[in-house]
């Protein structure tokens, strides 16, 4: 402990100096004697504790305590008042200005030990404390480096989960794309057919058009180029012609809307909603866009029945909760198709608002999950698929999405050979919580 004794006459402070360096172990005791000397040797020798005299009737010592805690590095050093007065009001005073106790003199021996003791406790206690704190403080730090850190880890693994599911899918979402464009592409063939006969036709009629009509008409001409014309418009079946390209255009424009949609749900679900990104959605069609994408993947395996509510709204982060939708989904596709059964496979979803939640549940009618694997398939990693067909990320990816950054909950619900439900339960205005914890 450094101990810095301030008075006056140099021989008291010998003495106290004295009395510290016999009677209290491990101490280094500086003494000043001129108040201009307090404030560079307290800088110098890294002081603990200040024994600082205060004589009748001077009180200049007050000023000299407030100048030292006036200054924050010397907050919390112990400032003890050694003195002769017994005037309760000064002490009071010198407690208000920040000392920590005070030593009558004459100085009793056995009273100055206690006292010098308990301050050198004291002290102790706040830089143990002070040290605990500055630990704290780093541990802190790193604590929301490794935070901040697996947000990271979390966004690539989420990012990293949307790619598999999307590489798994990808055949069946261009082959989507491709039926239409397909006929789409057909179509524009037949059209180009069509002009091509219409233009004929439209050649046929500016000639007639063009006869000359005078007093000397060729009547018998005119009725030869209109049979001619009558003639040409059945054998081009004109009137057939005039009715398909009514129906080739609305069918292709149908075709252009499918892709576009397709195009769309896969914008909407590759927008990870990095981060914050939080806005009033609607689960109707979220939902709608996820089934678009695995359309594909139901065909021959199950049917689909569709009970959502529309409109659902919610403060939610769309690629994410598009994300889960189409991760459970995938799951239910998964385990009707590993059945090989004969007839088609039911997956049910059902969305729909709850007081202050909106639901999304969706169930299949496959083998159920095992009861030794239930509690695990949340798990990162977990999957009982072939090496290669599933990474294990899907549901617990799901889960932190509901859960961690939607405040919601993910439950399932499934007996081996009755099926399996999943169930989101998401607050409408988890966009609210999200961003309160951030
Ligand atoms: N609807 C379901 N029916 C039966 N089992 C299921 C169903 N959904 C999930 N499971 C089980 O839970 C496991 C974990 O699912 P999860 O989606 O996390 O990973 P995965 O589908 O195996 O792999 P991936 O990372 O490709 O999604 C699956 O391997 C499967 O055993
Ligand atoms: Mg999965």
């Amino acid at each position: 402990m450094n101990i810095l004794i301030a008075g006056h006459e140099k021989i008291n402070l010998r003495i106290t100096q004295e009395l510290i360096q016999t009677h209290i172990t491990d101490s280094h005791v500086f003494l000043c004697s001129s108040p201009d000397e307090i404030a560079p040797k307290m800088k110098e020798y890294n002081i603990d504790i200040v024994l600082l005299e205060i004589i009748i009737p001077q009180i200049k010592g007050i000023n000299i305590l407030k100048n030292i805690r006036s200054k924050k590095e010397y907050n919390d050093i112990q400032i003890i008042i050694l003195t002769e007065i017994i005037d309760k009001e000064v002490f009071k005073l010198c407690f208000e200005n920040g000392a920590n106790d005070y030593i009558y003199k004459p100085i009793d021996l056995i009273e100055f030990v206690a006292r010098m003791n308990a301050s050198i406790k004291a002290r102790r206690n706040i830089i143990a404390l002070q040290k605990t704190n500055d630990t704290v403080t780093t541990q802190y730090k790193k604590l929301q480096a490794m935070t901040h850190k697996l947000k990271d880890t979390q966004f690539n693994l989420i990012q990293k989960e949307k790619l598999t599911a999307l590489g798994e899918i990808a055949a069946g979402i261009a082959h989507e794309i491709n039926n239409p464009m397909g006929f789409i592409s057909s179509n524009l063939d037949t059209m180009n057919r069509y002009i091509q006969k219409i233009r004929n036709l439209i050649l046929l009629y500016r000639n007639f058009v063009q006869l000359p009509i005078d007093a000397n008409i060729n009547h018998e001409l005119l009725l030869r180029e209109k049979a001619a014309i009558a003639d040409i418009e059945q054998k081009q079946k004109i009137d057939f012609v005039l009715d398909d390209l009514t129906s080739v255009i609305l069918e292709s424009r149908d075709g252009v809307e499918r892709v576009t949609k397709i195009v769309q749900s896969l914008i909407n679900l590759a927008k990870t909603g990095t981060e914050n990104e939080i806005a009033y959605n609607d689960l109707s069609q979220i939902a709608e866009e996820a089934l678009l994408i695995v359309k594909h993947e139901t065909k021959c395996i199950a049917d689909i029945d569709k009970q959502i509510e529309v409109p659902l709204y919610l403060f939610c982060n769309k690629g994410q909760i598009g994300q889960v939708i189409l991760n459970i989904l995938l799951n239910a596709i998964h385990a009707v198709k590993n059945q090989s059964r004969k007839s088609m496979g039911k997956i049910t979803i059902k969305a729909y608002h709850a007081d202050e939640y909106v639901m999304c549940k969706i169930s299949d009618d496959g083998p159920g999950i095992k009861k030794e694997h239930r509690n695990r398939i949340f798990d990162p990693f977990f999957t009982t698929k072939d090496v290669g067909s599933g990474v294990g990320l899907g549901l617990s990816v799901a889960y932190d999405i509901v859960v961690k950054n939607h405040g919601g909950e993910l439950t399932v619900d499934s007996e081996p050979g009755s099926g399996t439900s999943f169930t989101i339960k998401l607050p409408a205005n988890s966009g609210k919580i999200y961003n309160a914890e951030e």
